[in-house]
């Protein structure tokens, strides 16, 4: 297997010697609302990590940083992070900023008065929303400072370090860390997260948009041992590219027309992979092969000429029979509990969960072919990346799994 560049998600290749300026001294950002001064980097507010947070106040402050704060996925995240209560943002980090208004970047958020400065902040939790390569090359600064390290890029979610010169032509330089790292899905790792939260060392390697859209519409089924044949084929709006410059990505290639891209070689496939073949081992047949059909997924994603959303279609030939009813029980069994995961009848559309963390999922057998079709929806941005980033937050932190993440949809 190779893997060359494809469009959405996978950003310009950045070797992990790139990694961004040295500390230096601390900028210090207001928070939003005229609330106090953010953190500054020394002294009290010293970097405390989930375990020691939880041990001195349970429902305080967590001081957060943000790299790669001008980007999508970060800009996303400061959004989602002025209104979580128990948050405050100790520090932006941008390449080659200074003291720098936060509107410069993110025009939408200049009423919060935010600087984006160079220095690696000093915080409790540090998310990374870097190209790949770049976090796993600052990874051992951040955490030997105590902070959480909360990746949204893919350093940090394949176990295997082999993957990475596989899948993302780099060689991993800091495996000790990735032993340690978890999969940052809260629905199926929960307990993990958790218990990394309790360690000395806390990563965690946030899901990339389409496996968490294709993970979560599958995982009930691969649980069950129930996938024989699979086909995913996905659609993603143009911001899972990110916001650097690309021809591909101009609005007269995009508009009204669609196109797949990332043939049999999407970074994406890795993951999906990786965590499919668990949820087999984790079900009632015990073994990483209970499904043939995910030992090498079949993905095909498309670029669709919209801003946000991800629709994943999953059609699987089932290892047996099944019934609707049976679907519909493996389900709700999965996710009746989950906060963010609707099951619904009818098959979902990006706009449903625009601008939420939800993921909206459509599970049919077809009576005439006995096949099953697994539909899912996420905004790429929120469940995808931002909003997930905040629930793993809230996991480690010990808060409940939706705090700051009430938001619903945006429609139309
Ligand atoms: N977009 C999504 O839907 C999505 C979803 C899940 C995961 N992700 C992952 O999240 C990460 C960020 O994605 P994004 O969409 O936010 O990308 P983006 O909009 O292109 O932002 C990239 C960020 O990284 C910074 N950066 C780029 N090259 C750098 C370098 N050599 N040194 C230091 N900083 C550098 C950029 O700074 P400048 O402003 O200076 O260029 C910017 O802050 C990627 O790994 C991506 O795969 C994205």
């Amino acid at each position: 297997m190779t893997a060359t560049r494809s469009t959405p998600d996978n950003i310009s290749t950045a070797t992990s010697s790139e990694g961004s300026a040295p500390a230096t001294a601390g900028s210090e950002p207001t928070s939003v609302g005229g609330a106090s001064k953010a953190a500054s980097n020394a002294g009290s507010e010293r970097a405390l990590g989930p375990r020691a947070y939880r041990a001195r106040s349970a429902g305080g402050t967590i001081t957060v940083g943000i790299i790669g704060a001008t980007g999508y996925a970060g800009g996303e995240l400061v959004r989602l992070l002025l209104h979580h209560p128990n948050v405050r943002l100790a520090g932006l980090h941008g390449r080659n900023r200074d003291n720098q208004p936060i509107a410069a970047s993110h025009p939408h958020l200049s009423a919060t008065g935010l600087v984006i400065d160079q220095a690696i902040p000093q915080a409790d939790a540090i998310f990374t929303a870097l190209p790949h390569g770049l976090a796993a090359g600052m990874a051992a600064e951040i955490v030997a400072q105590g902070s959480a390290l909360l990746d949204i890029g893919p350093d940090f979610r394949l176990h295997d370090p082999a993957d990475y010169p596989l899948w993302y032509k780099f060689d991993h330089p800091a495996p000790e860390l990735l032993a340690q790292a978890v999969y940052g899905l809260p629905e199926l790792h929960r307990d993990e997260m958790r218990a990394a939260a309790d360690r000395q060392t806390t990563v965690i390697g946030l899901p990339g948009c389409y496996p968490t859209a294709t993970i979560l519409t599958l995982a009930p089924l691969a649980r069950a041992g129930l996938i024989g044949d699979l086909a995913v084929d996905a659609k993603s709006g143009v911001s899972g590219a990110g916001r650097e410059p690309k021809a591909d990505l101009l609005f007269s290639e995009v508009n009204e027309s669609v196109k797949a891209y990332g043939l049999f070689n999407h970074r994406h496939t890795a993951e999906m992979e990786q965590e499919l073949q668990a949820q087999g081992e984790r079900g009632p047949v015990g073994r990483r092969d209970a499904n043939p059909g995910v030992a090498m997924v079949d993905f095909l994603p498309h670029l669709m000429p919209m801003t946000r959303g991800i629709l994943t279609s999953c059609h699987v030939r089932p290892t047996r029979p099944v019934t609707q009813a049976e679907l519909d029980a493996l389900y709700s069994e999965a996710y009746g509990n989950e906060p963010f995961v609707q099951v619904v009848a009818d098959p979902p559309s990006t706009k449903h969960v625009f601008g939420s963390n939800v993921c909206r999922i459509c599970v049919k057998v077809d009576p005439r072919s006995g096949r099953v079709l697994a539909l899912g929806v996420i905004d790429n941005l929120v469940k995808g990346a931002a909003g997930q980033a905040v629930q793993a937050l809230n996991v480690l932190f010990g808060l409940p799994e939706t705090t700051g993440l009430e938001q619903f949809p945006i429609a139309p």
